[in-house]
């Protein structure tokens, strides 16, 4: 049975992503005319009314809510828990049977967990026992990140969710699968031949793919500090950005293909080691310095609740080669980080230079072609050309060719998308546990190393794009990061 009515278990209910993402996300899938209810559960000591109001009001930092606002936050049920406190799941079952026969939803249950990770074993135990995942309908678990701490903590995480779930069944989230512009890399590569055909070695001299944030670490010192850059985000969405990129066409554009070619391309990245650790991966922190728009910010260890001696990475840049015949010599150059000059997410495809000799040497401002594609602030595309200098006299000008989606996307579409997925049954869109694990495997290498072998920890300004190292970086391949096109600040 695939049928598009469920009842949504939230546990996390009263959490930040909840708030910002989650809420805004389900009343757009309301007002398309998906039918759900939703059991908000949380420790705190909520009953349903104020629950209400508090997904009302986040309805209005994030769109206009309209008189079906009403009606929508009706659907919502709160249910005090302690996760940890096997007898209390029998209630929640009574309420999930009762919503089910008064919202008619068919039996369909999706747990969706927005936890810290190590709930996820006993809450997925505590809902089979209560008998909770024997529904009559379909049943799914939505997870959140981080799926570990390591390939050991994920894999022994992975078992206990399997002792309740298949595979199929299960529904990592890594939201930047839910982004317009990543869900489109492999729209522009596979639908246009014209890319298609030079998308390799040939053609290509190196990828760079930057998510920068202007944020600091907020109000998320706990979770962070002990997390950093690596683990936050290059385990999941720099990693699943490289993979997209580099995947080849899948045999067919179903589920598993897909997958089935991310997965290769992550078994290709070379595997760091002590060694190439040093000279390929750089560590960053940011110290207090000056934002774009004037404001002096606090050091990273300076922040509230953040250890003075902190070594946690604010930013991470690292080199990757991915090892198989489409990518030989082409390095991948990623790089993320806290507190840098804009919000931006971009994946720039640098072309190998024309010949210059014997038309061009004389043209001083002949520039390799690149291709960008914008995830974030803006959705968009972007090929830069060399053009004849227009008027009189020889030589020649960068020109950019420009596809830009102005949708005023706040960043709860990409939920919307994946929530749709999950409902519809189609996990295209999450990662699957081999994934997942070879990008623990990646990232291990290198938390490993820095632990062992005292690499340094580069300071970097806030305000900046990041530590001198992470320039030098690319200049000793002769390349420099191509500076971010858009920086409108959201
Ligand atoms: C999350 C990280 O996964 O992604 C955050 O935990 C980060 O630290 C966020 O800020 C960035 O997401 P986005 O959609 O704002 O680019």
């Amino acid at each position: 049975v695939n049928s598009n009515a469920t009842t949504i278990i939230l546990f996390g209910a009263t959490g930040d992503l909840a708030r910002r993402k989650l809420y805004p996300a389900l009343y757009s899938l309301y007002k398309k005319k998906n039918n759900f209810a939703v059991i908000g559960v949380a420790r705190r000591d909520y009953d349903h009314e104020v629950f209400r109001q508090n997904v009302y009001e986040s309805l209005k930092n994030h769109s206009n809510p309209e008189n079906d606002a009403e009606d929508f936050i009706k659907r919502f049920y709160y249910y005090p828990l302690d996760v940890k406190d096997t007898k209390a799941y029998d209630g929640l079952k009574e309420l999930a049977d009762q919503l089910n026969d008064q919202f008619d939803l068919q039996g369909n249950r999706m747990f969706y967990l927005s936890l810290a990770p190590e709930f996820f074993a006993p809450v997925t135990l505590n809902l089979k026992q209560a008998g909770l995942t024997t529904n009559t309908g379909w049943k799914r678990l939505v997870i959140e990140k981080p799926f570990g701490r390591d390939l050991e903590s994920a894999a022994e995480l992975n078992n206990s969710i399997h002792e309740v779930f298949e595979e199929s069944e299960i529904y990592r989230i890594d939201h930047y699968l839910g982004k317009e512009m990543v869900q489109n890399i492999q729209v522009i590569r596979f639908a246009n031949p014209i890319f298609e055909g030079i998308w390799n070695n040939r053609y290509i001299s190196n990828i760079q793919i930057t998510s920068s944030e202007t944020l600091g670490v907020g109000e998320r010192a706990s979770y962070y500090d002990h997390t950093g850059a690596l683990m936050d985000m290059i385990q999941n969405h720099m990693l699943q950005m490289v993979a997209l990129t580099a995947m080849e066409p899948p045999s067919r554009f179903v589920t598993e293909d897909i997958r089935d070619e991310k997965v290769k391309v992550l078994r290709s990245i070379r595997p760091l080691t002590d060694s190439t650790v040093a000279n390929s991966v750089v560590r960053g922190q940011y110290t207090r310095g000056t934002m774009p728009n004037g404001d002096v910010v606090k050091g990273y260890r300076e922040e509230e609740n953040i250890k003075e001696q902190s070594m946690t990475d604010t930013f991470v840049a690292a080199k990757l080669h991915i090892d198989n015949f489409r990518w030989a010599g082409v390095p991948f150059y990623i790089r993320t980080g806290k507190r840098m000059t804009a919000k931006s997410t971009e994946i720039v495809v640098q072309f190998k230079d024309a010949p210059k000799r014997p038309y061009f040497n004389n043209f001083n401002d002949l520039q390799p072609n690149l291709l960008v594609i914008h995830v974030q602030p803006d959705e968009g595309l972007s090929l830069k050309l060399n053009a004849k200098k227009f008027s009189t006299g020889g030589g020649s000008i960068p020109i950019t060719m420009n596809f830009s989606n102005s949708n005023n996307d706040d960043g709860s579409s990409a939920y919307e998308r994946l929530i749709q997925d999950c409902i519809h049954g189609d996990s295209t869109n999450f990662t699957r546990w081999d994934e997942v694990a070879l990008s623990w495997q990646f990232v291990d290498y290198i938390a490993e190393a820095w632990k062992e072998r005292n690499i340094p920890l580069d300071r970097y300004e806030a305000g900046t794009m990041g530590p001198a190292s992470a320039h030098e970086l690319l200049a000793k391949d002769g390349h420099h990061w191509w500076p971010l096109t858009k920086t409108t600040e959201k």
